[in-house]
């Protein structure tokens, strides 16, 4: 029996549209004067005053009629809510993990999860830093140390899994510091820093062995699973026919808990969690979780936000959901191949990468390319990106100067569901336009500079 439903090689989207938000579009004038008050940085700016918003896929996805309707069956006690079962089901059902903690969102989740495991003085691994994570392993005295493939750093290498762990830089550092001193190992899927790249299950296969020999706990970030679970479908070997949940599960059965910020993978504007497989860690989860986010059946949340999670999550593990998705920004990224702009390869599930030191080779990091680009594109047509370069990363707290990390990249981020075909066009035809009067701009240098995750709220001006 054929099962497939439609054979077709469009990535057209599995679903209609059945209700509009208009969009307000600027005049260039508007825009100098909106970067300006916001001090050249995209965060900053009002969201009236953008056009197409690729600021992040963070919380911004289309959610369906499904989950509207959920909304409505929001269970608001304030204990045993019935909406907390019902996510508790779809997490057991697909990502597997026994124990279930709801957050507010995902660095809720990362707080509790570092509260709990990491004591001062230990080391956490993991395949590439994410910037709320890093900072609270941080808090809670540890110290972060990448452990991604080298591949992962060159923008233009085209290894299809540049997300991978290297197992030599893990060893390196379990011989150096001892397994005793390493809580957990930290993986991301879809890897965000990296530009959105996956690991193969290959490399988690050979990770979960070295980890079970020396004992170290895998922790998720299982932010965009389902999406990297796409990328092994398409890319690893004797993984084309199946299916996307079989792979998510087959991923999280080789590891030991998660954290998750249900506003990508998932489909909703909030919402985030923390699993696991330990009761001894789960109870020192819930126990603290109702110190920072509320009881351990919300969370945080309100009711309706867990149904919405539990119905998105079983939207966002659909094969046509996926192959649209991904698609979509493919399809974005093709478009700027074929315009020569510089981007990272190979394209990843959330974003475009746009590789600002090759697109803005004139300036020194410390005038940060990135930020420079992402305020050049907002002015050229009102389409709002972000920075993931030397303002994201950071100064290294021993030396207190800039990381300087070798990505120097604006992200071209699309909401899921949000955006059409003829809105693509847009965006690549902007981003053509600023690429062809690249010599004449010119860097920012920073004037106001907050303790933490500096990116959100700092402030430039022209040099
Ligand atoms: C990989 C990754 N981990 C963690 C987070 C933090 O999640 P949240 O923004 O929901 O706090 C994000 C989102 O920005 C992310 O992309």
């Amino acid at each position: 029996m054929n099962t497939e439903r439609h054979v077709h090689h469009s990535w057209a989207e599995p679903y209609k549209i059945k209700m509009v938000e208009l969009l307000r579009m600027t005049t260039r004038e508007e825009r100098e004067q909106a970067i300006r008050e916001a001090g050249y940085n995209t965060f900053l700016i009002r969201s009236r005053d953008v056009y197409i918003d690729l600021l992040t896929d963070s919380g911004t996805s289309a959610m369906s009629d499904r989950q509207w309707s959920g909304l409505m069956m929001g269970d608001e006690a304030y204990s045993g809510s019935e909406n907390f079962y019902h996510l508790q089901d779809a997490v057991r059902e697909y990502y597997g993990y026994k124990y279930l903690v709801p957050t507010h969102q995902g660095r809720g989740a990362e707080h509790l999860m570092s509260r709990i495991m990491i004591k001062p003085g230990d080391h956490v691994p993991g395949n590439m830093y994410f910037t709320t994570t890093r900072l609270h392993q941080e808090l809670s005295g540890g110290t972060f140390v990448d452990v991604i493939v080298d591949e992962a750093h060159e923008p233009e290498s085209t290894q299809p899994f540049k997300g991978n762990v290297d197992m030599a830089k893990l060893d390196k550092l379990v011989q150096e510091v001892g397994a005793e001193r390493i809580p957990y190992i930290s993986l991301e899927g879809c890897v965000n820093m990296a530009g959105g790249q996956p690991f193969s299950m290959a490399n988690l296969r050979e990770l979960n062995a070295y980890c079970r020999e020396h004992g170290i706990p895998i922790m998720l970030d299982a932010t965009r699973t389902i999406e990297n679970a796409w990328f092994i479908r398409q890319r690893e070997d004797g993984y084309s026919t199946r299916s996307v949940r079989g792979i998510l599960r087959e991923i999280c059965d080789l590891t030991d808990g998660c954290t998750m910020s249900a506003k990508k993978d998932l489909l909703v504007n909030i919402g985030g969690f923390f699993c696991c497989n330990d009761e001894e860690l789960f109870l020192k989860a819930q126990n603290m979780v109702v110190i920072y986010e509320g009881l351990h059946t919300y969370g945080g949340l309100a009711g309706r936000d867990m149904e919405a999670m539990a119905l998105g999550l079983r939207e966002a593990v659909m094969e046509e959901h996926q192959s649209a998705r991904i698609g979509q920004v493919h399809y974005l990224g093709q478009k700027l191949l074929d315009a020569g702009v510089p981007i990272v390869m190979p394209m990843g599930s959330h974003a475009i990468f746009i590789d600002a030191k090759a697109f803005l080779p004139h300036l020194d990091q410390d005038a940060y390319p990135a930020q420079t680009l992402a305020a050049e594109l907002y002015l050229d047509a009102g389409i709002r990106c972000m920075e993931r370069g030397n303002v994201s990363a950071g100064r290294d707290p021993e030396t207190g100067k800039n990381r300087r990390p070798a990505l120097e990249l604006v992200r071209l981020t699309l909401p899921r569901r949000v955006y059409t075909q003829a809105h693509m066009d847009v965006v690549a035809e902007s981003v053509y336009n600023v690429y062809k009067r690249r010599h004449e701009i010119q860097g920012l240098k920073m004037t106001y500079e907050p303790e933490y995750l500096r990116f959100f709220q700092a402030r430039f001006e022209p040099v």
